[in-house]
């Protein structure tokens, strides 16, 4: 496991996939999932305009992803329709400092969730059911918990920011079990395309570092 310590962007705007740091995230929780890149899926419960995973999801309904369910909502319903074990990169970039929460509050009311007693615990509980073994959270937020029991710390970065503004720790988590039913299907179904297409005025969505 290696922890480093990053330069982020003095000023940096909601849409957290801008910054450069972020992107390296990325890059790495692909790179370490690249066995499960045609079989298993690359899902955002908290997306905004990111448009890097496979299926994404926000509670903004102005917001361009799949689905507009709290993010505890949108992943039952993908245990649901895809079953367990499916994905392989869970971003988690959810509001985590008040100062983010009453900037996103302006748009729809929104409380930081990392304070909202259980919700988070709750949403871990379901990241693990819906990683594949070999499958990566990247987690975005003050503190470098576990997002849950069982998850082991894999990489990290602390970002600074300068002047009087804290650091965000961002981190990759890896579910290292595979259960006997997954060896299968790693070869044998491969994933296809997601209904509901989103509409993207930017271009296609799924930005996959792996591919040229
Ligand atoms: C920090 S932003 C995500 C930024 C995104 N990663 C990007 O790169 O642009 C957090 C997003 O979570 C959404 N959100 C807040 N509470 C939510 C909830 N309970 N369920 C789903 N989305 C929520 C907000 O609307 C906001 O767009």
């Amino acid at each position: 496991m290696t922890w480093e310590r990053i330069q982020g962007a003095t000023s940096s705007g909601l849409d957290t996939h801008h910054a450069a740091w972020f992107r390296k995230g990325w890059e790495e929780a692909s790179k370490m999932t690249r066995s499960l890149m045609n079989t298993h899926w690359t899902l955002d419960p908290f997306a905004r305009t990111c448009p890097w995973a496979d299926i994404r999801n926000d509670i903004n309904p102005t917001m361009p992803t799949d689905h507009h369910l709290d993010a505890l909502e949108f992943l039952q319903l993908l245990k649901k329709t895809h079953g367990p074990s499916m994905a392989r990169i869970i971003i988690l970039d959810p509001p985590f400092s008040e100062r983010q929460a009453e900037r996103y509050m302006d748009e729809m009311g929104h409380p930081n969730l990392y304070a909202s007693p259980g919700y988070m615990g709750r949403l871990g509980v379901l990241v693990k059911d819906l990683l594949a073994g070999g499958g990566v959270v990247l987690k975005l937020g003050f503190n470098s918990n576990a997002p849950t029991q069982g998850l082991e710390l894999v990489k990290g970065w602390t970002v600074a920011f300068g002047g009087g503004r804290n650091d965000v720790q961002m981190s990759i988590w890896r579910w290292p079990n595979m259960t006997l039913d997954e060896w299968p299907t790693l070869e044998d179904k491969p994933k296809k395309a997601y209904v509901p297409a989103p509409i993207l005025p930017w271009g296609m969505p799924g930005y996959n570092p792996l591919l040229p």
